[in-house]
């Protein structure tokens, strides 16, 4: 079967972001950097390398600092270039994004990630495409997107990226029914948002990455109103479980920090942190230290 290629991405940004106050009362929270670079931009770059070519941002107010990221910054590279700073302009050029290639469009009431996906129904119009949570940053050698489009060109139909957690986290999570596991692969007869970890089907979540049909958006139409009173994308996933049983989960190959809790972005700063050549000696030395000097005072 010939498979449409996935070259739109939505990337749903309108979140407040009010774990992080008081760091997000001025900043977007996807502009916070791991290092020096900024949630989105890890994003960015995994739907680069999985051949995405349409950035579809929702966003709401107060995210303006995203779009400028995104432009050239005139003033800031004639300095870099006056004073031959190339390797910093190279870092640039990769953040600057041709015009026409990223569009965002504003998610006008905060009712859900249901919703801000059903916000770009237009900009997708037929095709498959991808949701990317950039709240979920994953560190894998193929980024996850790529894993997934990988496995969708055999599969088509719906993708969910999956992995296990505890039960006692059920509740922090969209979590699957599986019908068949047939390893990486699952297909699935159910999903739930953020059951009770008495009434979870099973241990196995859904993290932040999709590949959806349009017939998602049309069931975001309905505007089912889900768990936490929010239009939930696991619903609309679901109710298409029941129409047409296309939909997989995909366990990836990497490690996913989640960067909108506190701990797990403090995590993700220490991996990514020990994951730099540049940086990596003189903070794992770093760590070592401040490691004993807690388990001394213990
Ligand atoms: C969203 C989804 C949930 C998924 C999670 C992954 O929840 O609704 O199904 O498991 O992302 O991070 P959120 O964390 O935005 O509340």
């Amino acid at each position: 079967m010939k498979k449409n290629k996935v070259s739109k991405a939505i990337f749903p940004v309108a979140g407040l972001g009010t774990r992080f106050l008081p760091a997000t009362k001025s900043i977007p929270k996807e502009i916070m950097s791991l290092v020096d670079k900024p949630l989105i931009q890890y994003a960015i770059d995994e739907a680069r390398a999985a051949g995405i070519e349409e950035f579809i941002f929702v966003t709401s107010r107060g995210k303006g600092a995203l779009e400028d990221y995104f432009d050239s910054a005139p003033q800031l590279e004639a300095s870099l270039r006056r004073k031959g700073k190339t390797e910093l302009l190279e870092v640039l050029k990769k953040t600057t994004m041709e015009s026409g290639e990223i569009a965002y469009l504003r998610q006008r009431d905060a009712l859900g990630l249901g919703h801000a996906v059903w916000c770009a129904r237009r900009l997708i119009a037929n095709e498959p495409f991808a949701v990317i949570l950039p709240d979920d940053v994953i560190a894998a050698d193929k980024p996850c997107l790529q894993q997934m489009v990988e496995a969708y060109e055999e599969t088509g139909g719906n993708m969910v990226a999956a992995m296990e957690v505890p039960f006692s986290e059920a509740s922090k999570y969209g979590l699957l029914d599986v019908k068949e596991d047939m390893g990486r692969l699952m297909s699935v007869k159910g999903m739930v948002e953020k059951p009770e970890p008495s009434k979870a089907p099973s241990n196995l979540a859904v993290i932040g990455r999709y590949i959806l049909t349009p017939n998602i958006l049309k069931n975001l139409n309905k505007k089912m109103v889900g768990t936490g009173g929010e239009i939930q994308l696991t619903d609309a996933i679901a109710t298409e479980i029941e129409v047409s049983s296309n939909v997989y989960g995909y366990r990836f190959e990497g490690q996913r920090y989640d960067c909108g809790s506190k701990a797990g972005f403090l995590k993700a700063t220490v991996a990514f942190g020990l994951a730099r050549e540049d940086l990596r000696d003189e903070f794992a030395e770093f760590l070592k230290g401040i490691a004993a000097a807690r388990y001394a005072a213990q």
